[in-house]
């Protein structure tokens, strides 16, 4: 009788470290992370910051040497076996994220432009979130060469450089970065195309554009920075309203936008757990309104 119990006690364990072995359960903190990535890739769709491109990655919180994007899908259609966790060193893939036994090769290919994420992760300690789009409200700035400028206390991680936002100009890397006979396509897909860019930030700003491309964007979480994101979209539309007003009012006038007191102080206020939350809370809801998008991290 006691013996069969043992047995059939070992049995169970060698099945239990069997699947161990293949399946490792995510911890509760990366199951938290992923929950807001999907709801953000599904967020930043439904608010028409990306559509079918673009992306949102998290740095991966129980090791700071790696992070989380899904692998080259649609972002509105990210499910948790849609996410990866990569290196940041050299942006391969080691797994899937919410099944280990995918390893390796065997992921699905990534986002050929994941070197934004993994450059400005490696550049930025602090940083735990990126996002690239090709937010096409932003577009016209780094076209025209104009910086975006906070020009409202919930757009404040902008800041308020005089020229406003540094702008990455693909046309004017050197030939070290960009060797003539590598495709001239905008498109950032090794690590030091992803140096570049990431270099490019400044301190005073979350928000670098892209010339002929759109932005990228990081933040303290995955929350900071579709807010940051959204926030840049809607900077971006009264700046262009404020500039043709300006220039139709009584001998012209560029718009002012926040002096650097104010963005520090209306940042500090607007991206609080408070505010992030209730914008969230709105966000989430919205999505869920609409089968396109499912979660099936989240109840
Ligand atoms: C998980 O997250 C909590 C809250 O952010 C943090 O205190 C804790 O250290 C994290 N655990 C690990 C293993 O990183
Ligand atoms: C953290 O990630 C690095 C790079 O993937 C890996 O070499 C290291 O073993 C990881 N550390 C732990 C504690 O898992
Ligand atoms: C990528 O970086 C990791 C961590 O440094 C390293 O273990 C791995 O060998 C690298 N892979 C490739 C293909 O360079
Ligand atoms: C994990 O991936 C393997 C290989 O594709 C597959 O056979 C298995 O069903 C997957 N497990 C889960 C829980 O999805
Ligand atoms: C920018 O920030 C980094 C670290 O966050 C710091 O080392 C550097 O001195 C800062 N640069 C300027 C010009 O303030």
């Amino acid at each position: 009788m006691k013996s069969i119990s043992i047995r059939a006690l070992t049995l169970s364990l060698v099945f239990i470290c069997r699947t161990c072995a293949q399946v490792v359960s995510p911890s509760t903190n990366v199951t938290n992370v992923a929950i807001d990535l999907l709801d953000a890739s599904h967020i930043l769709h439904f608010l028409d910051i990306l559509d079918a491109f673009g992306h949102v990655s998290s740095r991966n919180p129980d090791n700071s040497s790696q992070f989380i994007m899904t692998f080259a899908i649609a972002p509105a259609l990210a499910t948790s076996q849609s996410l990866v966790t990569y290196e940041i060193d050299n942006a391969t893939a080691i797994q899937l994220t919410f099944n280990t036994s995918v390893t390796g090769a065997a992921v699905p290919s990534g986002f050929s432009e994941r070197y934004i994420h993994s450059q400005i992760y490696k550049a930025f300690p602090d940083v735990t979130s990126v996002v690239h789009a090709h937010t096409t409200s932003v577009i016209p700035f780094a076209a025209a060469g104009i910086g975006l400028k906070a020009q409202m206390g919930v757009a404040g991680s902008l800041g308020t450089l005089t020229h406003g936002t540094p702008i990455f100009d693909f046309a004017s890397l050197p030939t070290s970065v960009l060797p003539e006979d590598a495709p001239h396509n905008l498109l950032v897909v090794n690590e030091v195309l992803g140096d570049a860019l990431a270099g490019t930030f400044s301190n005073d700003s979350a928000v670098v554009l892209m010339t002929g491309h759109g932005m990228a964007v990081r933040g303290t979480s995955v929350r900071n920075v579709v807010f940051r994101s959204y926030y840049t979209m809607e900077n971006a539309n009264v700046q262009s309203t404020t500039t043709f007003l300006g220039a139709l009012a009584m001998g012209g006038k560029s718009p002012t936008g926040l002096s650097p007191r104010v963005a520090m102080d209306a940042t500090t206020t607007n991206e609080g757990d408070s505010t992030l939350g209730r914008a969230w809370a709105l966000w989430t809801a919205q999505v869920d309104t609409n089968s396109l998008y499912v979660n099936d991290l989240r109840p």
